[in-house]
């Protein structure tokens, strides 16, 4: 009677805390819903346009050091299909949310528990650090670092990542880089890893092949100002969202940051990067920079576009979860 009386009761606290976080990520889908332009479009929040000017990585690499390091996260890598994947993953320090569902489906999809490695990246978030500190504690799967988490510095996120990769998870052979909001089809994307001839070419993702729009009106969100980019063109680039990279190219593309001035924007940077480096990116149409119709036939598109969809992932995943803690 006890425990069903206490199960009860817990029962209840997670469902009200589901219905807490529904609130929320209603929130915030909608406000991804009323952005008015597609790309590059990710979730994270805008929280100042103000950006020194001439920035390089000998200026920001002050703000480059890790808070939180794990270095062993990639050390108990296994093979599936002899392929070894890390997810790394540009996190909102806010969107406490996603980070749970992403490790509760990595958690439920045991056939690539070993074969796929997932970090979150984080910047610094004041008020919420504490928070971070111990949700890092208990997932070890937190890398972060100490420049302030803002859209606008989404670039040194990107960079802290690569960097990351190439000093403690050397040993994958694919990279998948994406937004927390985003859901990747392992199945399809393996399937399409065995299919490319040569391993180490691979740069694929939902590509755009002659960026022309530029905004240089700096209040918006992806302002580009003529002291960073001078060109009227941008270079061809993988919008927000999602897209996949092999080791080697990624860690060559790290080496190269050095040679390319930081900008803002996080997805172009890569894209001048790729350019020093003539690497080629390839276009598929299964990754997605928004929702998808059917995501088995898919290999990344944009979780929960429906606010039902939500909730029914949320009292699955509790449900999952208040299971596990019991045995
Ligand atoms: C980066 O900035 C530093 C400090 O201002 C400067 O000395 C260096 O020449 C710059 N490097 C590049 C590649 O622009
Ligand atoms: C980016 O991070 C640096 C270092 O923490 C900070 O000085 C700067 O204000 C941040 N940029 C934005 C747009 O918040």
């Amino acid at each position: 009677m006890k425990t069903s009386a206490m199960a009860r009761f817990l029962q209840n606290v997670f469902f009200t805390c589901v219905l807490l976080t529904f609130m929320a990520l209603v929130v915030i889908t909608n406000s991804i819903k009323s952005t008015p332009l597609p790309e590059p479009l990710t979730s994270h929040a805008i929280k100042s346009s103000v950006l020194p000017s001439d920035r390089n990585i000998t200026q920001w690499s002050a703000y480059l050091p890790y808070l939180k390091n794990p270095t062993t996260i990639c050390d108990s890598f296994k093979t599936f299909d002899g392929i070894k994947i890390l997810v790394l993953v540009k996190s909102s320090p806010e969107n406490f949310h996603l980070r749970s569902w992403i490790r509760y489906k990595a958690d439920k999809n045991q056939e690539f528990k070993d074969s796929v490695r997932t970090v979150f990246l984080l910047g610094q978030s004041g008020s919420r650090d504490k928070d971070i500190l111990k949700e890092s504690q208990v997932h070890g799967d937190i890398v972060q670092g100490s420049f302030v988490d803002a859209y606008r510095n989404l670039t040194l996120k990107t960079i802290m990542g690569y960097r990351w990769l190439s000093e403690h998870c050397a040993n994958s052979d694919y990279v998948v880089y994406k937004d927390d909001d985003f859901r990747i089809h392992f199945g399809n994307l393996i399937k399409q890893f065995k299919a490319q001839k040569n391993k180490d070419s691979i740069f694929i993702g939902h590509l755009v092949q002659k960026g022309k729009m530029i905004y240089r009106d700096p209040k918006h969100k992806w302002y580009l100002s003529k002291e960073d980019y001078p060109k009227n063109i941008l270079p061809p680039y993988f919008p927000g969202g999602a897209y996949v990279v092999s080791t080697s190219i990624a860690r060559k593309l790290a080496s190269n940051f050095e040679k390319v001035k930081i900008i803002p924007i996080d997805d172009v940077y890569i894209g001048l990067v790729a350019q020093t480096l003539t690497i080629t990116l390839t276009h598929s149409k299964l990754f997605g920079v928004g929702n998808c119709d059917n995501f088995q036939k898919n290999i990344a598109c944009r979780e929960f576009s429906k606010p039902d969809e939500v909730l029914d992932a949320w009292k699955t995943m509790t449900v999952y979860n208040l299971e596990k803690t019991k045995t």
